[in-house]
């Protein structure tokens, strides 16, 4: 299958049960290691589908999720921004909550074209900034980096009995993210 085409939509609530898959396997499979395997055997699809669906079916905020869809009509992976949101960054005032690609998408373009999707949508609602949370360890530090992200700033969170660090990367100009990718919204 070629993996050099797909395209980046607003997700419905159908979309549900392929997020949660992308994102339960992905977690799984980048945390292994950093992670404590206590918190990571636990996480289940169904549950983590309805957390999706509450997120999509949410209209009365700003916040989106956005999917790659392919020709197959797989899920390749997701997007969700909207708003900052602890008000703590005043600088930064847009957010990647998360971005998850599918394994065997790694390498295809797909994270490109949906960072640069979503600084479309934060540009479209009045944000200049935008900042992304990620574990410290996690790999996809050097993928912000090399998309221009800086880091901001540092925090630690508890997953199971372990204490992790996270980074903060953060653009003030995400229009430099918009047309560094060849796919479009349809
Ligand atoms: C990080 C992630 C989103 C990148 O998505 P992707 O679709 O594989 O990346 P792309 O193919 O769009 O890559 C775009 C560019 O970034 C580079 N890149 C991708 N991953 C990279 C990495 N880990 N380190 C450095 N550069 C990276 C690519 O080489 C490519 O550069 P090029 O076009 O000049 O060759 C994806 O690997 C992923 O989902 N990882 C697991 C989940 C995760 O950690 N999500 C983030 C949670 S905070």
């Amino acid at each position: 299958m070629t993996r050099n085409r797909h395209y980046i939509r607003s997700a419905t609530f159908a979309d549900a049960p392929a997020i949660a898959r992308v994102h339960v396997d992905s977690w799984r499979s980048t945390y292994r290691g950093i992670v404590p395997d206590s918190v990571l055997d636990t996480l289940g699809y169904d549950a983590r589908a309805e957390v999706w669906r509450r997120e999509i079916e949410d209209t009365t905020s700003s916040k989106f999720v956005l999917v790659a869809d392919t020709p197959n009509n797989q899920i390749a992976g997701f997007v969700s921004a909207g708003p900052e949101r602890t008000g703590e960054y005043p600088d930064f005032t847009g957010e990647i909550y998360a971005i998850y690609v599918a394994d065997d998408w790694h390498g295809y373009g797909v994270g490109r074209a949906m960072m640069s999707q979503a600084a479309q949508n934060l540009l479209k609602q009045g944000h200049k900034t935008m900042l992304i949370w990620a574990l410290t360890e996690n790999p996809a530090c050097a993928f912000y980096r090399y998309l221009g992200g800086i880091p901001i700033a540092r925090q630690t969170i508890t997953a199971g009995h372990k204490t992790l660090e996270e980074t903060a990367f953060g653009w003030e100009n995400i229009a430099v993210l918009v047309g560094v990718s060849d796919n479009q919204e349809r």
